[in-house]
């Protein structure tokens, strides 16, 4: 039986997703039927309520991709496709340390601190102190221990080098943070950066040729998600579909080439001095599927 201070997800007969904490003696209104918490805790996560006008309702255990959706905002979050994305490219495990800018919301960070576990951290920088409160009172709020948020910008930071497993940044100039960021992550190691605009990954990649980061592109990628109404007999995409979010860009921190400092090296930042080919598909491979 659910108690008071669960979170639950009440799904109406439209789709539409409520998130609500349950109280002593609460209520849920809806012009459909309102329903008591205490209804809620009896039909427990799973269970379903029909009200006294007829109405149905569902009562769900919230996933960490509704929370962050329907959680309150400071900052717009990074949308949950991406950062189960952003998960994937930064490859952790249990156990490691995240260094991430900025905290926004805390969107995030939830999905950081899920994917590193509570013997792992994350550290989240944010400049803007309401900001840093939103995050901190959304991640207090979904019972995530292992984050510490900082109030700072990140390129101020004093980090120890290489004490970081991963780095995920989603903030409007990436570029400024860079030389903080790629220091404090280990060599070998992914940062990710989530851009809503192509022309910020234009200036990112050319930011990072310029000044010689160690830092080699993998991939720059949009995640899609097309999803359908199936209720036979109609099946089709729905009219209505999540929109563009973001660019996801994809480096590994590069070790110094050859024993020379990475500023002396020959554009360190890409292969072939910044405008070569992605090393995984080359001609001579003959895997180019242009060839
Ligand atoms: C789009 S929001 C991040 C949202 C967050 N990923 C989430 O899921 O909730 C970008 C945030 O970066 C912060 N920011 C921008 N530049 C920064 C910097 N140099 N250091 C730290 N925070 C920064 C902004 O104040 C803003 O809150």
């Amino acid at each position: 039986m659910l108690t008071t201070g669960d979170l639950v997800i009440i799904l109406d007969a439209k789709g539409r997703r409520y998130l609500v904490r349950l109280e002593e003696d609460g209520h849920f209104g809806h012009h459909a039927g309102g329903i008591d918490h205490d209804e809620i805790k009896r039909a427990g996560y799973g269970g379903r309520i029909n009200t006294a006008k007829g109405a149905n309702f569902w009562i769900l255990r919230p996933t960490l991709e509704d929370y962050v959706l329907l959680m309150k905002r400071g900052a717009a979050v990074t949308y949950p496709k991406d950062a189960a994305a952003m998960l994937l490219m930064l490859d952790l495990s249990p156990g490691e340390r995240v260094l991430e800018a900025g905290s926004g919301s805390g969107g995030l960070s939830l999905f950081l601190a899920r994917a590193v576990g509570p013997e792992g951290s994350v550290v989240s920088y944010e400049r803007r102190p309401a900001f840093k409160a939103r995050a901190e009172e959304n991640v207090r709020a979904w019972g995530a221990g292992n984050v510490s948020f900082v109030l700072g910008a990140l390129e101020e930071a004093e980090l120890e080098a290489e004490s970081f497993d991963a780095v995920a940044l989603d903030l409007m100039e990436p570029w400024t943070v860079l030389e903080n960021a790629v220091s404090a992550l280990k060599t070998g190691r992914k940062l990710v950066c989530y851009l809503p605009n192509i022309t910020q990954v234009v200036q990112l990649l050319e930011e990072i040729r310029t000044r010689r980061l160690p830092l080699l592109k993998r991939r720059v990628l949009e995640v899609g998600h097309r999803e359908w109404d199936v209720r036979p007999p109609i099946a089709h995409p729905h009219f209505r579909q999540i929109g563009h979010t973001a660019f996801l860009a994809e480096f590994v921190k590069l070790a110094p080439f050859r024993g020379q400092a990475v500023d002396e090296g020959q554009g360190q930042g890409q292969p072939g001095g910044g405008h070569g080919e992605d090393p995984v598909v080359t001609k001579a491979g003959g895997d180019d599927p242009s060839d």
